[in-house]
């Protein structure tokens, strides 16, 4: 299989061509993925939550990170692999760059981080040293004691403005993607229209580039609170392969995510 690479994210970009992402923790599901068509993944830092049992993101290390990130590319030789900077690894110049160094070193392609425009100057040293980011804007988990709990972000006029003017500015800082979280679907679509690099949401409507989904919400395993923009694949599908099948048939027809998924 033919590696998934940036420009290929571009080009459908360009093309209006929708995408399904997911993210992947180890390398059983990461083949599953692959061999169902899932191009893009992500090792995300949900793991503190859908793997560890914690009640947020902030207890994962890079250590966790670049474990996770080996055993997915071991399962998924071809896909785009981006990984989680968690929380604090991007504090000070000397972190970020010994911290993306280490999950670049376990496979990943791209790493994310969180946050707007005060991480443009954290995003030219990364990619001027050759170590593609993907930023992500709207509700960071990483933030959830500074937003006081899990809230879509961006509603009023102002806040939208601003996540405007971040998901700009760090486009111009060097940005290969940006990732929306829960934000309202009309300014998601405003951001994804103004920006000449991919958008993928997660709870910010259809209007984005691509979708993304934690695999636990995709396969209705989370347990206590499921979140609105969540949708159960595996119950109308009786099993995995075809669950991944129907999520991604469903983003590229733009019929996941509906008006019930998504903010307003
Ligand atoms: O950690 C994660 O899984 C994420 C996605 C929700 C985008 O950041």
């Amino acid at each position: 299989m033919k590696p998934t690479t940036v420009t290929h994210l571009r080009q459908w970009k360009q093309e209006q061509r929708k995408f399904a992402t997911l993210t992947a923790y180890d390398a059983s599901f990461a083949k599953l993925f692959e061999e169902q068509g899932i191009k893009l993944m992500l090792v995300g830092d949900s793991l503190g939550m859908t793997l560890q049992g914690h009640d947020s993101t902030l207890p994962v290390t890079v250590a966790d990170i670049a474990y996770h990130t080996r055993a997915v590319r071991r399962g998924a030789p071809a896909c785009l692999l981006l990984a989680d900077l968690p929380f604090m690894a991007y504090a000070t110049p000397e972190q970020t760059f010994a911290n993306a160094a280490e999950v670049m070193r376990a496979g990943a392609n791209m790493v994310k981080i969180e946050g707007g425009s005060w991480l443009c100057e954290t995003v030219k040293m990364l990619t001027e040293r050759a170590v593609p980011v993907c930023g992500h804007l709207g509700l960071t988990p990483q933030s959830v004691n500074l937003f006081g709990g899990y809230k879509v972000q961006g509603r009023d006029e102002l806040a939208a403005k601003q996540l405007m003017e971040d998901a700009k500015n760090l486009e111009f800082a060097g940005i290969q993607l940006l990732v929306l979280e829960c934000v309202p679907t009309e300014l998601a679509r405003n951001i994804t229209e103004a920006l000449s690099i991919p958008v993928i949401g997660i709870g910010a409507g259809n209007g984005t580039d691509g979708q993304i989904l934690v695999m636990h919400d995709a396969f209705g395993i989370t347990g206590g609170h499921t979140p609105k923009f969540a949708k159960n694949f595996l119950a109308q599908s009786g099993d995995l392969r075809s669950a991944v099948q129907h999520y991604i048939q469903e983003v590229e027809q733009g019929i996941y995510p509906a008006a019930e998924h998504s903010f307003n």
